[in-house]
């Protein structure tokens, strides 16, 4: 009898086992939790100037990072809180680490500011963030404005299995120390797939709506709250779009078309791992309308197409700033550059993922359509120095080395404007040396962007990293116009005005530095070029 019992046990835990980490997101750390090493990120002493270090995406200084949290604009400051492990460099101990910035470029380190909880066995999933101005949560303390957290509680029960709930943290010292809700959680759901609530003041209703994702079930859920601790079911939406993976990450915010604000579509962000675009995690847009209640997707902007945010394999578990004040008007975001299909194992020590740079969202009407649109923020320009710029350059069947300009780096940002002529490919080869090279190019017989990264370094530590991303794209006069962000570990892409995103992780090495045009099968023409080399926001 008693053995049946524990074998059974014993089975279920172990399917569950296999089930979670056949998300490959399971692995836990060698050390041991100990409270104590909590902080140890901010006394490690650290170069800034490791290979592969990125010199203007965020980075923790040490150790495991993943998806972006709690994005919020408080006080002069936007906050950054991070999925985080602060023992170990790979998946595990999720707590929610922070960082600040004046102006989304420079971060300072915080100390972590949701820790993992051993006494319950709950992990700090990811979530966001809001500033109760009319503070209906009641947290507040009279002086200071309450800052909110919303988070996934993960809990392991005593036999291994595990269940999600969401729950509250506040701070009323600005974000400085965060205490938990003696009443968490706040929201149960009968799934122990529930996760990554994500919340909204809505200021018609007067209410805080919450998105929030049934990942298994490929859907995700509306609630609606007057005081962030009481939720009410409003509707849910799903399976639609990209459904061959679980649902993560959810986000829906206004955003005024071709910025008309008397002209507001609601954009709902859904995250999909694996069976994105470009294999394993990616981020899919649905644009429509929020009539307080529920999501209603307007299939004329989709055409019945998956919108893909980003069409590179490093784009994931974006989501956007909260509270950003009115008289700016942006919605920006950041993305969690990596994949869950190698995240635990790229080659970087003693630091594991970046984020992407800071990207604002517009609808925009494009050839009578409306279409997402993304660009990097203003405030990168103030890492431009060395400028340089070109223009007129045939290239004809091969590669032009532009060295001889001064253009070559690990650390630029290059826009460009280029003329297809008669050629079948053309476009650049970034980080060139040996024969590492990574392509960004235009094939106009598939109509197609691309970034290729089969030769771009450091690629053998997965099977699935040498690979091939591409975009469907037409050219416009033949004419091809690219914002190009090149790190010493990631290219960004924006094609087109920022119609067409690509954001791939490469791994070359130091001296690989060499900027190329190329051309094949005919004549391109590079009509112009201006190139900055990048500061490092890490001094
Ligand atoms: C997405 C995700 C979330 C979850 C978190 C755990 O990358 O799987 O759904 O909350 O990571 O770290």
């Amino acid at each position: 009898m008693y053995v049946t019992k524990y074998l059974l046990v014993f089975i279920l835990s172990a399917l569950f086992v296999i089930i979670y980490t056949s998300c490959d997101q399971v692995e836990q750390t060698d050390s041991s939790f100990d409270a104590n090493l909590i902080n140890q990120h901010l006394v490690t002493d650290v170069s800034f100037t490791e290979q592969y270090r990125p010199q203007f995406h965020y980075t923790p200084r040490i150790n495991w990072m993943n998806d972006p949290n709690g994005l919020v604009y408080y006080e002069g400051k936007y906050h950054l809180f991070h999925q985080y492990n602060p023992f170990g460099n790979r998946w595990g101990y999720m707590s929610w680490n922070h960082a600040v910035s004046e102006d989304l470029v420079h971060w300072q380190h915080k100390p972590v500011a949701i820790p993992y909880g051993k006494k319950e066995e709950e992990a700090i999933f990811s979530g966001s963030a809001v500033v109760d101005h009319n503070n209906t949560s009641g947290f507040g303390n009279g002086q200071r404005v309450p800052l909110v957290a919303i988070y996934t509680s993960h809990y392991t029960r005593e036999d291994g299995s595990t269940w999600q709930a969401q729950s509250l943290a506040y701070s009323i010292d600005g974000g400085e120390s965060f205490v938990k809700y003696e009443g968490n959680p706040v929201l149960k759901y009968d799934d122990p797939d529930f996760r990554d609530p994500n919340v909204i003041w809505i200021d018609k209703t007067g209410q805080w709506v919450m998105v929030v994702a049934l990942p298994r079930q490929h859907k995700v859920q509306f609630y609606a709250s007057d005081n962030l601790i009481d939720w009410e079911f409003l509707s849910d939406f799903g399976p639609d779009g990209a459904i061959d993976g679980i649902w993560e990450c959810p986000d829906l915010f206004p955003v005024a078309v071709d910025g008309d604000s008397q002209n507001t579509r609601w954009i709902l962000h859904v995250d999909i791992n694996p069976g994105a675009i470009a294999g394993g995690s990616g981020s899919q847009f649905f644009v429509g309308d929020w009539d307080g209640r529920q999501f209603i997707p307007d299939e004329t902007i989709s055409g019945g197409d998956v919108i893909w945010a980003d069409y590179g394999t490093d784009f994931y578990a974006a989501i956007t700033w909260n509270n950003i004040p009115e008289e700016d008007g942006r919605r920006i975001w950041v993305g969690w550059m990596n994949n869950w299909m190698y995240a635990n194992i790229i080659p970087t020590s003693p630091w594991r993922s970046a984020q992407s740079i800071p990207r604002s969202i517009h609808l925009e009407t494009v050839d009578g359509n409306i279409k997402v649109i993304q660009r990097p923020v203003e405030e990168l320009h103030a890492l431009r120095s060395e400028h340089r710029r070109i223009e007129d350059i045939a290239v004809s069947g091969g590669t032009h080395s532009l060295s001889e300009y001064g253009i070559y780096g690990k650390s630029y940002e290059i826009i460009a404007e280029l003329s297809i002529g008669d050629a079948q490919d053309f476009g650049f080869e970034v980080r060139k040396g040996g024969n590492e090279k990574t392509r960004i190019g235009y094939n106009s017989q598939r109509e197609v962007l691309y970034v290729d990264r089969t030769q771009s370094g450091e690629v053998d530590f997965h099977d699935g990293f040498a690979s091939v991303s591409e975009a469907p794209m037409k050219l416009k006069d033949g004419k091809l116009i690219l914002q190009i962000f090149v790190d010493w570990s990631s290219v960004e892409v924006f094609a087109q005005n920022g119609t067409t995103i690509l954001t791939k992780r490469i791994f070359p090495g130091p001296e690989s530095e060499e900027l190329m045009l190329y051309s094949e099968g005919g004549e391109s023409s590079l009509i112009r070029l201006d190139f900055w080399n990048l500061k490092s926001i890490w001094n």
